[in-house]
C-alpha cells in the first residue's frame, strides 16, 4: 500500500497572471483515502492551484500524474474524465435551472428512448441531498434557496460524479454547524471509500477535524506542510501570514449609548408568499448606538430575511409591529432609501450584492456614494481614488491596482470591496450577514477589530453570523432566531458557544451542567 504511487502528484506547478505569480512552483500530493487541507491567507494561489488540478487552468507550468501516470488536461471535462471533480469556492448553479437540472446539466439522464428521465434525474437528486441532509424538492428553482441550500446542491453534484479525487473549495463557507458535522459524516464516508480530498476552508476548527494532513500557501509559494491533526490554529495562522496573529476573535466592546434601532413584534406578510423563504414573524431586538448585536441561527432560522427586510431589499408585502430608528418610524422603500436613512447592508453573497465583476475595484467602491462626491470632474476623480485607496489599505485588500476589475481578486478580497464600499456610507445602523464568509483569519480579525471601532464611533451594529465563536467574541449581545421569530437573548459575557447552539437548535442546556449540544435532534430516527 505504502509503494503504490499517490492518487494525484502535482509538481513544480507555477500559474501567472499578469504581473501576478498566483502559483509558484507548488508541489502537492492526495493519497487515496486522504483528506488533505490547503490553507492560505485570501490570495495566497489555493483556488488557483486547484483549477489548475480540475482542468479549468490550462496555460501553467509544471507536471500533474494521477496513480503514476502522466496527464495533461486541455479542458475540466477531461479531469472529469480522470476522475476529478471539484466544488467551485463561487457557486456556480444556474439560477433559472431546478436543482435536478443543474446536478445533471450536460449530462442529462436519458430513458432507453433517448429522452430525459426526469423521473430519475429527480430520484437521484433526491437520494443525493438526502445524503447531504437537506430534504428539498428537486423541482425547485436553484434561485429560489438560500445561498447554504445552494451550496449543499453543489455538493450533492460533486458527489454524483463518483470521483477518485474530490476538491472542495470553501464548502462551508455558508453552512451552520449542524451542516457542517453533516458534511464531515459524508467525507468520512468517502475517505473509507478510498476517495482523496482537497480541503479548502479558512475556518480553521474544521481544520484539525477533518484533515489529516495540511499544505499551507503563502504568496503563490508551499510553506510548510504540517499533520493535520496536530495543527494549531496559531500554528497555521502564522505560517500563513508569516507573522504570528491574533487569532482569536475580540471585537473591543466599548460602551454603549440609546436605543438607534427598535424592532418589536414585527413580521412581514409577503403579497406573494416565496417558497423557501423564512419572513420575519414576530421579531423583538434592540439596537443601541455602539452597540454589536449578534443574530444566531440556524439555516432557515430567517436571519437573512430580516436583515434584507430592514434594508427595504425584502419580500413586498404587509409589515406588522414596529421598526424605528432614533424614534422615527422607518421602513425603508428599497436599498437606495434605506442608504439614505443611514442604514447600510452587507449580504451573505457577493456575487448577489451588486459586485460588477468587470468594473474596477474603484468603481464597485464608490457604487453607493456616487451622488455624495458632487460634479464629475477633476476634483471628482480625486476624490473617488482617495476614498478607494483609503478603503483598501484600511482593509487590506489585496489587489495589483485599484484600476484591476474586481473579479479578478480572489473571493476573500471580493468579499473586503463590498465591505469597505457599506463603510464608505457612514452609516447609522451597519446590517451584516456573514460579512466575514470566505475571509482569512488575519483579514478576520482585522474585520472585527474594525467592527469595534465602528461601534466605538456610536454606529449600531446587527451581525448575522453562522461562525458562534465570532458571535461570542465580537458582539455585546446575541439574539437567537428560530422559525422567523426571535426567541431568545443572551449577553456574551453570561453565556458561551453551547448556549447559543442549542438555543438555536431548540434545545434546552441543563443548568450548569455544561453542554448539551450535539445533532442528535436533526439527525433523529433512533432510538433514545
Ligand atoms: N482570473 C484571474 N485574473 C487575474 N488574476 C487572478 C485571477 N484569478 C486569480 N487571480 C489572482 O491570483 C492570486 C491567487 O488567487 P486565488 O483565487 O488562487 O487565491 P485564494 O488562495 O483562493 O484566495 P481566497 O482565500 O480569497 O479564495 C490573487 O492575487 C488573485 O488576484
Ligand atoms: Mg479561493
Amino acid at each position: 500500500m505504502g509503494t503504490a504511487a499517490p492518487l494525484v502528484e502535482m509538481t513544480g506547478i507555477t500559474k501567472r497572471y499578469g504581473g501576478v505569480l498566483a502559483c509558484d512552483g507548488v508541489d502537492l500530493t492526495v493519497r487515496a483515502g486522504e483528506v488533505h487541507a490547503l490553507l492560505g491567507e485570501n490570495g495566497a494561489g489555493k483556488s488557483t492551484l486547484m483549477r489548475v488540478l480540475s482542468g479549468d487552468v490550462t496555460d501553467h507550468a509544471g507536471t500533474i500524474s494521477i496513480e503514476g501516470r502522466r496527464v495533461e488536461f486541455g479542458k475540466p471535462a477531461d479531469a472529469q474524465q480522470a476522475g476529478i471533480a471539484m466544488i467551485h469556492q463561487e457557486l456556480d448553479l444556474v439560477p433559472a435551472l431546478s436543482v435536478a437540472e443543474n446536478l445533471y446539466l450536460g449530462r442529462e439522464l436519458r430513458t432507453r428512448f433517448g429522452a430525459v428521465d426526469r423521473r430519475r434525474m429527480a430520484d437521484r437528486t433526491r437520494e443525493l441531498l438526502r445524503r447531504t441532509g437537506i430534504a428539498l424538492d428537486p423541482a425547485r428553482p436553484v434561485g429560489d434557496l438560500r445561498v447554504g441550500e445552494q451550496q449543499l446542491v453543489t455538493i450533492a453534484r460533486a458527489l454524483s460524479l463518483d470521483a477518485k479525487v474530490l476538491i472542495m473549495d470553501e464548502p462551508t463557507s455558508a453552512l451552520s454547524s449542524t451542516e457542517v458535522q453533516r458534511l464531515f459524516a459524508v467525507i468520512a464516508e468517502l475517505r473509507r471509500g478510498g476517495t482523496g480530498i482537497v480541503y479548502i476552508s479558512h475556518r480553521m476548527d474544521e481544520i484539525g477535524q477533518v484533515a489529516d494532513r495540511a499544505t499551507v500557501l503563502r504568496n503563490g509559494r508551499k510553506v510548510a506542510e504540517f499533520d493535520a491533526r496536530r495543527l494549531t490554529a496559531e500554528q497555521a495562522a502564522e505560517a500563513m501570514v508569516g507573522r504570528s496573529v491574533q487569532t482569536l476573535f475580540r471585537a473591543e466592546r466599548g460602551a454603549v449609548g440609546d436605543e438607534l434601532l427598535t424592532v418589536s413584534g414585527f413580521a412581514v406578510r409577503p403579497r406573494r408568499p416565496r417558497v423557501g423563504r423564512r419572513e420575519p414573524d414576530g421579531i423583538d431586538l434592540v439596537v443601541r448606538r455602539g452597540e454589536i448585536v449578534g443574530l444566531c441561527g440556524l439555516l432557515g432560522s430567517g436571519r437573512t430575511e430580516l436583515l434584507e427586510s430592514l434594508f427595504g431589499a425584502g419580500t413586498p408585502g404587509t409589515w406588522e409591529g414596529e421598526v424605528r430608528l432614533d424614534g422615527r418610524p422607518v421602513r425603508p422603500r428599497g436599498p437606495r432609501h434605506a442608504l439614505r436613512e443611514g442604514i447600510a447592508f452587507v449580504p451573505e453573497d457577493r456575487r448577489g450584492s451588486g459586485l460588477v465583476l468587470g468594473h474596477s475595484v474603484l468603481a464597485n467602491t464608490v457604487l453607493s456614494v456616487l451622488d455624495r462626491l458632487g460634479v464629475a470632474g477633476f476634483v471628482r476623480r480625486g476624490k473617488e481614488i482617495s476614498a478607494t485607496e483609503r478603503s483598501v489599505t484600511q482593509l487590506r485588500v489585496k489587489l495589483g491596482r485599484i484600476a484591476d476589475p474586481v473579479g479578478t481578486l480572489s473571493g476573500g478580497n471580493q468579499q473586503k470591496v463590498v465591505f469597505g464600499r457599506m463603510l464608505l456610507t457612514e452609516p447609522r445602523l451597519l446590517l451584516l450577514d456573514d460579512p466575514t464568509r470566505g475571509v482569512d483569519i488575519g483579514a478576520k480579525s482585522e474585520i472585527y477589530q474594525l467592527l469595534g471601532e465602528i461601534a466605538g464611533r456610536g454606529i449600531g451594529v446587527l451581525l448575522a453570523s453562522s461562525e458562534l465563536p465570532e458571535l461570542v467574541g465580537v458582539c455585546h449581545r446575541v439574539v437567537v432566531l428560530r422559525a422567523g421569530r426571535s426567541v431568545a437573548e443572551f449577553d456574551t459575557a453570561e453565556v458561551g458557544e453551547a448556549e447559543l447552539l442549542a438555543a438555536a437548535m431548540g434545545e434546552r442546556v441543563a443548568d450548569g451542567s455544561g453542554p448539551v449540544v450535539g445533532t442528535g435532534r436533526q439527525t433523529g430516527g433512533g432510538s433514545r
